[in-house]
C-alpha cells in the first residue's frame, strides 16, 4: 500500500487581489489533512472509496469532470500508464470542504503523490504543483494558484500569480485562531462577483488591489521582524478592504467582532469570503479564550494553529 498526505492551508493576507497579480501570504494548516492510500486490487478497475463525501465507485462510472475522477484520469493520461492498473484508492480528509482551507487542492496533491509513488513514477514538487493548478482550473474558474502552491510545498508562501514560489521565515512562531462560519461558500462565486465589480470600475478596484498588495508587503515584513501588533493592525486594514469588495457576510462580521472583543490583535476573513473561515491573530495565552468566544458567537468549528 502507498500512502500520501497533504495539509490544509489558510490565506493570511491578500485574497482576491492575488487574482489580479498582487502578492498574497498563505501558510499550511497541519492540524488538518487529506490522506490517500493506494493499493493493488484483486478486482478489475480503479475503485475509489471516499467515505467523507459518500463516494464508493469504480472510476469509469463517474462523470469525467468529477473532482476526484478528473485527477485520476489526467494523471493516468499524463503519465502514459498502460494498461490501466487495477487499484483500490481510499481518500479521507479532516479538512472542511468549501471553507477556504484548501481541501480540494490537498486531495489533488495527496492523490497525485500516492499514485506517482505506487506506480513507480517520479514527479518533482514543481510538477505536482503545476498539475494541481491545472486541476484547480478545471473546478474553480480562474484560481490564482495559491492553494495548490501552499499545499504542495507545505511551507509559508509569499505568492504572486505566475511567479516562482517564494517562501519566508517568521521571526518567531505566532498563533492564529481559525473559525468556521459553517456556511459553505464556493470561491468561484465570490471571485465572479468581484470580477463583475472590477469590470464596471477598473480604476477604482485596481487601486483597492494596490492597497491590499501594499498591506501584504508590510505584513511579510512584520512577520519577518516579529511586529505582532503591527501585523494585527494590518489584518484589520486588509479586512476593511475586503468589506469594500463586498465579500464579507453578517456571520463573518459577527465572528470578527467577537475575536477583536476577546482581545485578538487583529482579525479578518480568509479566502473567498461570503462564508467559510475567518482568522484572528492572538497571543498564545488567550488563544483558548478567543476560540471559546468565537464558538459563543456562532463558529461551527475552530482551529488554533501556530505559524512557524
Ligand atoms: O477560498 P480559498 O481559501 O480557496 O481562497 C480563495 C482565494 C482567492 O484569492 C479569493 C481566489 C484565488 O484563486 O486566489
Amino acid at each position: 500500500m502507498t500512502k500520501s498526505s497533504a495539509p490544509g492551508k489558510i490565506i493570511l493576507f491578500g485574497e482576491h487581489a492575488v487574482v489580479y497579480g498582487r502578492p498574497a501570504l498563505a501558510v499550511p494548516v497541519t492540524q488538518v489533512h487529506a490522506n490517500v492510500d493506494v493499493s493493488d486490487s484483486s478486482r478489475a478497475g480503479i475503485w475509489i472509496d471516499a467515505p467523507d463525501v459518500h463516494l464508493q465507485a469504480e472510476l469509469n462510472t463517474l462523470p469525467s469532470d468529477h473532482p476526484i475522477a478528473s485527477v485520476i484520469h489526467n494523471f493516468l493520461f499524463l503519465s502514459r500508464v498502460s494498461p490501466f492498473p487495477n487499484l483500490e484508492i481510499r481518500i479521507t480528509s479532516t479538512i472542511p470542504v468549501a471553507s477556504g482551507l484548501g481541501s480540494g487542492a490537498a486531495v489533488t496533491v495527496a492523490l497525485t503523490r500516492a499514485l506517482t509513488a505506487h506506480l513507480n513514477h517520479s514527479m518533482t514538487d514543481e510538477e505536482v504543483n503545476a498539475f494541481a493548478y491545472e486541476i484547480e482550473k478545471l473546478h474553480h474558474g480562474t484560481p490564482s494558484g495559491i492553494d495548490n502552491t501552499v499545499v504542495t510545498y507545505a511551507r509559508p508562501v509569499y505568492f504572486v500569480k505566475g511567479q516562482p514560489m517564494e517562501t519566508f521565515k517568521v521571526a518567531q512562531p505566532f498563533t492564529i485562531v481559525i473559525a468556521d462560519t459553517g456556511i459553505s461558500a464556493p470561491t468561484k462565486e465570490s471571485v465572479g462577483e468581484v470580477r463583475k465589480l472590477w469590470e464596471v470600475d477598473k480604476t477604482k478596484w485596481e487601486s483597492v488591489f494596490d492597497e491590499i498588495g501594499e498591506i501584504v508587503k508590510q505584513a511579510r515584513q512584520a512577520m519577518e521582524s516579529g511586529k505582532w501588533e503591527k501585523l494585527g493592525d494590518l489584518m484589520n486594514k486588509n479586512h476593511a478592504l475586503l468589506q469594500e469588495l463586498t465579500v464579507s457576510s453578517p456571520e463573518l462580521e459577527q465572528l470578527i467582532e467577537a475575536a477583536r472583543n476577546a482581545g485578538a490583535l487583529g482579525a479578518k476573513l480568509s479566502g473567498g469570503g461570503r462564508g467559510g473561515n475567518m482568522i484572528a491573530l492572538v497571543q498564545p495565552e488567550i488563544a483558548e479564550a478567543v476560540s471559546s468566544s468565537l464558538k459563543e458567537a456562532g463558529a461551527k468549528n475552530t482551529i488554533i494553529t501556530q505559524v512557524s
